[in-house]
This record gives structure tokens, C-alpha cells and sequence, in this order.
């Protein structure tokens, strides 16, 4: 089995569910319910990959504070080594307060330790016990971005393959520097807003083509209209299944955990593009981005009842 290094963001998903309207200045709401649960799209794949049975270690920055300490039990207790992850007292754990009604959702994230990961600090003993490298949210880690280049040239180095989820811009400025760092992964992932604004190009075929730079395979999520890549000249689309899903919260990152499943076993492009879909349309069927990530099992399943 492939051991998978995730080196990324920490953060905690405050979610105020069912509110009886997103809050206007000056007004308090209600909500209906509350969870406090692991949130950033790194934990979230890590703790995916750890839910299917791979092998998975973890390393980014927390505050040495309770949301710290909370993150580490959750990354702890789903079986992830968590050695090299050293709380700073001079960081404060980064947060998201999410606000949901039925129609619609505002989130508000302070980054915190989010922007204090250095590509250094992943030494050579993390790399050469890890098989593969993924990172997340490449805009959101503006101390790691610089070096993702040359981290991932490293892992290369090292013998690992290399996977990126780019997440989402909050800047909307996504930079020409991506398409030089992708010279060094090998599996991209990014969703169908976050692929169109990189490259420029509405048209699926025409971004999947751009992207095309002989090394990296792009595979873009489409939510509830499952996920696509290229397949030599055309693009290849398997449909996402039919749950009823209750929050997609973290669905692509369940997804990307998924994918890697079945691309680091060998299996073929098709199987490893449908474990990403049952893993990303089974991980919204409860509230959070974990709650409901699917075991090897369940996802093998919903696969055989829907071939
Ligand atoms: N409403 C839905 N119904 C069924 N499957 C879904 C739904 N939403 C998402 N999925 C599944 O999850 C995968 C990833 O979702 P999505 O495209 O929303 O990723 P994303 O935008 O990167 O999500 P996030 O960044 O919030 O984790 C989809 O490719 C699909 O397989
Ligand atoms: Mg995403």
C-alpha cells in the first residue's frame, strides 16, 4: 500500500446550521444546530484517505491553542501520523464560521496558521516516508506557494508521485505561477469554477487541452454533475450518484481522497474517477466535511449497486 504525505492547511469548521436567515448588519439570527468539525480541504482529504484504509501522514501549523489541540485528536483519531506537526505559540489555529440556511450559505475564514507553512520545513525523512505528496489549497498558503515548485521537484526527487487541489482563489487572481509549479505534479485537481478561472476557458475540452503540458493529468470536479478529464482528443465524463445530499461541504476534497484511492493502487482511469465520485456524493450525506467519508466498504458497495 502507498504511504500519502499531506502537507497542508489546518483549520476548524464552526458550522450554524439551519439559521432562520443569513444575518444583515446590526441583527442576530438563530440557528437550529451547531457543529464544531475538522475543516480545511488538506484535513479533510487526509482524514478521507485515512477512512478508506491508506496509510497517511500529516504535516502543517496549528496554534497552541484549544483548536489546535482539537485538530490534532481529530487527525490523531482517525489514525494519522501526526509527529512532525509541532504546535507555535505564536499562531493562533485558523477558523471558519460557516452560516447555512436552506437556500444558501456565507462563511467567514480566519486563516490564522494557515499562511505560516514553509515548503522547507518538509525535510527529507518526511518525504522518504511517504510514497506520495499531496497538497491543498494552494492560494489560501501564501508562505508554502513560493516553494511548491521546488517542495514538489524535491518529492520527485525522492521517488514520490505528486498531487495538487488548487481550491479556490479568494484573490481571483490565480497566477501564471501555478502553471509553472504544475510542470512538477502529476495529478491536478481543481473543481470547473476554480479550472475555468485558471486557464481562462469556459469550454471544458478547451481547459482540460490548456492545461495539457505533457506531465499532469487534470481531473475537475463538477459537483452534483460528477467529475471529467481528457481521454487523448475528448473529454471523458462519469456522472456523480444519487445521494440526497445534505451538505457538500468538503466534497472535493472527499473526492480527491477517493480518486487517489483507486490512481495509487493502479487501477484503471475510469475505476479511479468513479471511487472519487462515490467517495465525494457519499461525503454529503451528513452535515461537515468528514462526518459521513465513506469506509472502502461502503463506497464498494454504492460502486457494485450502480456499475
Ligand atoms: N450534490 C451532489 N450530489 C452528488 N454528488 C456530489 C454533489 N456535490 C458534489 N458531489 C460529488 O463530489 C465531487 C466533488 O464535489 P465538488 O465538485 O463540489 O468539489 P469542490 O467544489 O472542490 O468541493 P469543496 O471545495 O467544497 O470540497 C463531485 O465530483 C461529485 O462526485
Ligand atoms: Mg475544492
Amino acid at each position: 500500500m502507498k504511504r500519502i504525505l499531506v502537507v497542508g492547511e489546518i483549520n476548524v469548521d464552526l458550522i450554524f446550521r439551519h439559521c432562520e436567515a443569513l444575518p444583515a448588519p446590526g441583527r442576530e439570527v438563530l440557528a437550529d444546530d451547531f457543529i464544531v468539525t475538522p475543516g480545511s480541504s488538506s484535513m479533510i482529504c487526509a482524514m478521507g484517505l485515512a477512512r478508506l484504509g491508506n496509510p497517511v501522514s500529516f504535516h502543517g501549523k496549528l496554534g497552541a491553542d484549544s483548536w489546535g489541540e482539537y485538530c490534532l485528536r481529530a487527525l490523531g483519531e482517525a489514525g494519522i501520523e501526526i509527529g512532525s506537526i509541532v504546535p507555535d505559540v505564536a499562531l493562533k489555529t485558523g477558523v471558519t464560521a460557516s452560516l447555512s440556511t436552506p437556500a444558501d450559505r456565507a462563511l467567514v475564514t480566519y486563516p490564522g496558521a494557515i499562511a505560516a507553512l514553509h515548503a522547507d520545513e518538509v525535510d527529507q525523512h518526511l518525504l522518504a516516508a511517504a510514497d506520495h505528496l499531496h497538497v491543498s489549497s494552494y492560494y489560501l498558503q501564501t508562505a508554502l506557494r513560493p516553494g511548491c515548485r521546488e517542495l514538489f521537484a524535491r518529492a520527485h526527487a525522492a521517488g514520490l508521485s505528486t498531487s495538487l487541489d488548487p481550491g479556490f482563489d479568494p484573490a481571483q487572481a490565480w497566477g501564471l505561477d501555478l502553471l509553472d509549479t504544475l510542470h512538477e505534479v502529476d495529478l491536478f485537481l481543481p473543481n470547473a469554477l476554480e479550472l475555468a478561472s485558471i486557464t481562462g476557458q469556459a469550454d471544458l475540452l478547451a481547459a482540460l487541452q490548456a492545461l495539457d503540458n505533457g506531465r499532469t493529468r487534470t481531473v475537475v470536479k463538477r459537483g452534483s454533475q460528477g467529475c471529467a478529464t481528457l481521454d487523448g482528443e475528448r473529454v471523458l465524463e462519469l456522472p456523480a450518484f444519487a445521494v440526497p445530499p445534505v451538505d457538500s461541504t468538503g466534497a472535493g476534497d472527499s473526492f480527491d481522497a477517493g480518486f487517489l484511492h483507486g490512481w495509487l493502487r493502479g487501477w484503471s482511469l475510469r475505476d479511479s474517477l468513479r471511487w472519487g465520485n462515490a467517495c465525494g456524493s457519499l461525503s454529503t450525506r451528513a452535515a461537515g466535511g468528514t462526518s459521513a467519508q465513506p469506509s472502502a466498504a461502503e463506497a464498494q458497495a454504492l460502486l457494485e449497486a450502480m456499475p
